[in-house]
């Protein structure tokens, strides 16, 4: 298949363009790289041994989307393209429902022109909002706390009433848990800008030396340790959960949910151990006070996507400590060398 990613170059786009090259497929990359940068793609053209396009441009630029389409013969769009920062998109919600929802408008209108009609789209857990059961299972409510989440939310519905008023769009909706760790090779890898707002980044930056201690928001949760549990998902396991639903779509019309999440909670204590279990020292920390909006525990119940998709995510937290530290690794080499 000729598949288009959109945010291609981002942290999990491009862990599943090397995962859909390695499988046979045909790539195209394309991004604006608002969030990004330009040299991932010849990262991702290294691992693969392929040389992939790579088309800078934006969403929201219907015109350019059609082009690419057709150009390229595309078949299918993963729609990655984002912004993804829950306390920006509280400063600035404008800037969030244009890009994520305008884009995702404007990606399927150009769809809807160049008739490809087949879309997998990278929703998120946060569109639940509070867990009032866990696991979380897709027939959960629907009340995210935050504009980010809100635009994931309207996204879906859109997908949903695109569905129902064509019935021959193919779509699948991924609702991703927290995917951490990287590409074996450590040549790829989730890459924030500035001061890391997630665990896992925060965590890998502490053992670089970069930043002094981790916060730990809490220790008074009523979780097993008292910090907060989270369904953390390898990188290329979730990228395996993008290919599994591409082939469901082959033969399936209409609009599809699936949780993707190791349906297995890890605290921040059990994570922060394993890493340094890993690395053979201590990672400094400090309790500190919870973090408005932080949920004391979440994660999923996978049984869709394991029974309708056959996808398993198969790595452990030692694997996303261990493919997380080779990334910061050759990342560290890469900003000693832009020194
Ligand atoms: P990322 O920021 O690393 O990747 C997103 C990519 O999209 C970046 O390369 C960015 O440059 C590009 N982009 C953003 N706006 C664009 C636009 N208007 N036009 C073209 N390109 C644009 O983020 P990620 O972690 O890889 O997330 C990918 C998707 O998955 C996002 O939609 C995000 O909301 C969703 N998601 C991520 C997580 C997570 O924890 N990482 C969890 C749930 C859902
Ligand atoms: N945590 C710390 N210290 C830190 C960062 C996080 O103790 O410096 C704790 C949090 O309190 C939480 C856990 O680590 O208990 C995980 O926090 P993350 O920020 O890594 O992940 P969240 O589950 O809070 O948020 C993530 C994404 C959101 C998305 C949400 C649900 O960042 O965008 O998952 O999908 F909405």
């Amino acid at each position: 298949m000729n598949i288009l990613l959109t945010g291609g170059t981002g942290y999990i786009g491009s862990h599943t363009a090397v995962l859909l090259a390695d499988a046979g497929h045909t790539v195209v990359l394309f991004d604006n790289f608002c969030n990004s940068n330009k040299t991932v793609s010849a990262r991702i053209n290294q691992i693969t041994g392929h040389d992939i396009p790579c088309v800078e441009g934006d969403v929201r630029d219907t015109k350019l989307l059609v082009k690419t389409l057709h150009e390229f013969q595309i078949d299918a769009v993963i729609h990655f393209a984002g912004l993804k920062a829950v306390g920006e998109s509280v400063r600035e919600p404008l800037k969030y429902f244009d890009n994520n929802v305008a884009g995702s408008i404007s990606l399927l209108e150009a769809m809807q022109k160049a008739s490809v009609k087949t879309i997998v789209f990278s929703s998120s857990a946060t569109v639940y909002g509070k867990p009032q059961y866990l696991p979380l299972d897709e027939a959960h409510p629907l009340n995210p706390i935050n504009p980010y989440g809100r635009t994931k939310l309207q996204v879906e519905e859109i997908l949903q009433d695109l569905v129902k008023s064509d019935p021959s769009w193919r779509v699948a909706l991924l609702r991703y848990f927290n995917p951490v760790g990287a590409h074996d090779s450590g040549l790829i890898g989730e890459d924030p800008n500035g001061i890391p707002n997630n665990l896992m980044p925060y965590v890998m930056q502490v053992a670089s030396g970069k930043l002094p201690h981790l916060n730990i928001f809490g220790n008074d949760y009523d979780t097993k340790d008292g910090t907060g549990e989270r369904d953390y998902i390898h990188v290329m396991d979730l990228a395996q959960g993008h290919l599994a639903a591409l082939n469901y779509l082959q033969d399936h019309l209409g609009c599809e949910i699936f949780n993707l999440g190791t349906g297995i909670p890890v605290s921040v204590l059990e994570l922060v151990g394993t890493y340094e279990k890993v690395i053979g020292k201590k990672i400094p920390s400090q309790i500190a006070s919870r973090r408005e909006g932080d949920l004391a525990v979440c994660y999923a119940d996978t049984s869709k996507a394991n029974h309708t998709l056959n996808w398993y995510a198969l790595k452990d937290v030692h694997d996303m400590c261990t493919s997380g530290i080779r990334w910061q690794t050759f990342r560290s080499s890469l900003e000693g060398s832009r020194e």
